[in-house]
C-alpha cells in the first residue's frame, strides 16, 4: 500500500518564479517549460516553444506548428469514433520522432492495443525492446481504492501524491496516453469530491515532469467540455480535440450516412484553423484525413 504524504511539488524551489525572474532572457528562452509559470512564459513566445506533431498529415496542418510540448490536451468524442487509433497512431510518430511514449489503458487489454497497431503496420515492439515505448494496462478500481486509501490518511491534507498509486517505476516518458479518464471516472462514481483531487494532482504530475499529454474522454456532448466549466478535465486542459461520428445524410431511422470528424477546439498557445475535417480509419493506414 503506498505511503501517504504531502505533495512537496518537487519542481518548484528549482523552477519556481523568483528563480525564473534571475535568469537572463537568453537562458529562459533556451529552458525547457517544465511548471505553469515556465508555460505561461513559453506560450507568450511561442517562436521558442517546442512542438509535438502527431504525423497524422492534414491534422498536424490545422495547426500553426504542433501541439505545444508539455501540454495537456483532451480527446473527447462519443464512444467509437477512433479516439484510440488516433491517439496510438500519434504516440507512435512522436515515439519515432525521438519521444518516450506511455500508453495507460484503462480500457483494453495490452494484446489488444498492441494488435491495432499491427492492423495499421505499426511495430510497437521495436520501440519497447528499445525502452522508448511502454504500453502498459491499470485497473481503474486499484487507483480508487488506492485513492481512498491516501485521503483517508492524509485526513484533512487536501495533496496527496499520485504518482505512487499508479506510475511505472523507472519509466519517465516525455509523452503520456491515458485512455480514459471516463473509465477512472466510472471507478469514483459517488465518489466525485476524489476524483477530482485526483485529476488534479494527476494534472500536476504531468506538468511537473514536462510530459506532454493527450487524455481520451468519452462523451456524448464535446461540445459541453469547453463551455461549461463544470468539467474538471476541460476546466484544466491546455487544449481539447474533438471527435465525432456525423450523420449526413437520410432519415431518421434508415438509409443514412455517417462521417468521421476530427477538429480542434482549444490549444493554449498555438494557432490553429478552426475547421471540422472528415477523416477514415484505413486497413494498414490507420487515421486518414480525407481532402487535404
Ligand atoms: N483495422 C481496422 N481497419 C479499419 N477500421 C478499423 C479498424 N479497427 C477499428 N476500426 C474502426 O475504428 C473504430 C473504433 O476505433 P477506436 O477503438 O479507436 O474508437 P474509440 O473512440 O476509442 O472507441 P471507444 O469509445 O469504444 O473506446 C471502429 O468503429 C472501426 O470503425
Ligand atoms: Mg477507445
Amino acid at each position: 500500500m503506498p505511503k501517504a504524504k504531502a505533495v512537496k511539488h518537487k519542481g518548484m524551489p528549482k523552477f519556481g518564479k523568483q528563480l525564473l525572474e534571475e535568469k537572463s532572457e537568453d537562458e529562459r528562452i533556451l529552458q525547457k517549460p517544465q511548471t505553469q509559470t515556465q508555460k505561461m512564459e513559453a506560450i507568450r513566445r511561442p517562436e521558442y516553444f517546442e512542438r509535438i506533431k502527431t504525423g497524422i498529415s492534414g491534422f498536424d496542418r490545422l495547426f500553426g506548428k504542433g501541439i505545444p510540448k508539455g501540454s495537456s490536451v483532451l480527446v473527447a468524442g462519443t464512444p467509437g469514433t477512433g479516439k484510440t487509433i488516433f491517439c496510438l497512431q500519434a504516440l507512435y510518430n512522436a515515439v519515432k520522432n525521438g519521444e518516450k511514449g506511455l500508453y495507460m489503458s484503462f480500457e483494453e487489454p495490452e494484446w489488444r492495443l498492441r494488435q491495432h497497431m499491427h492492423d495499421f503496420g505499426w511495430k510497437p515492439e521495436i520501440y519497447e525492446q528499445k525502452g522508448s515505448l511502454m504500453i502498459k494496462r491499470f485497473d481503474p478500481f486499484d487507483i480508487t481504492r488506492s485513492i481512498e486509501a491516501l485521503l483517508t490518511r492524509a485526513k484533512k491534507e487536501l495533496l496527496i501524491d499520485v504518482e505512487p498509486v499508479f506510475f511505472p517505476p523507472n519509466f519517465r516518458p516525455t509523452f503520456i496516453i491515458l485512455d480514459s479518464m471516463s473509465a477512472v471516472a466510472a471507478a469514483f462514481v459517488g465518489r466525485e469530491d476524489s476524483y477530482r483531487i485526483y485529476i488534479e494532482q494527476l494534472f500536476r504530475f504531468f506538468e511537473e515532469m514536462g510530459a506532454t499529454s493527450l487524455l481520451i474522454t468519452e462523451t456524448e456532448d464535446p461540445e459541453s467540455l469547453s463551455l461549461t466549466r463544470s468539467g474538471v478535465e476541460g476546466f484544466l486542459a491546455d487544449g481539447i480535440i474533438i471527435m465525432r461520428n456525423l450523420k449526413i445524410t437520410g432519415g431518421e431511422t434508415t438509409g443514412g450516412e455517417r462521417v468521421k470528424t476530427i477538429e480542434i477546439l482549444k490549444m493554449r498557445g498555438e494557432g490553429f484553423q478552426q475547421k471540422i475535417v472528415e477523416f477514415n480509419i484505413v486497413q494498414g493506414r490507420g487515421i486518414v484525413i480525407v481532402n487535404v
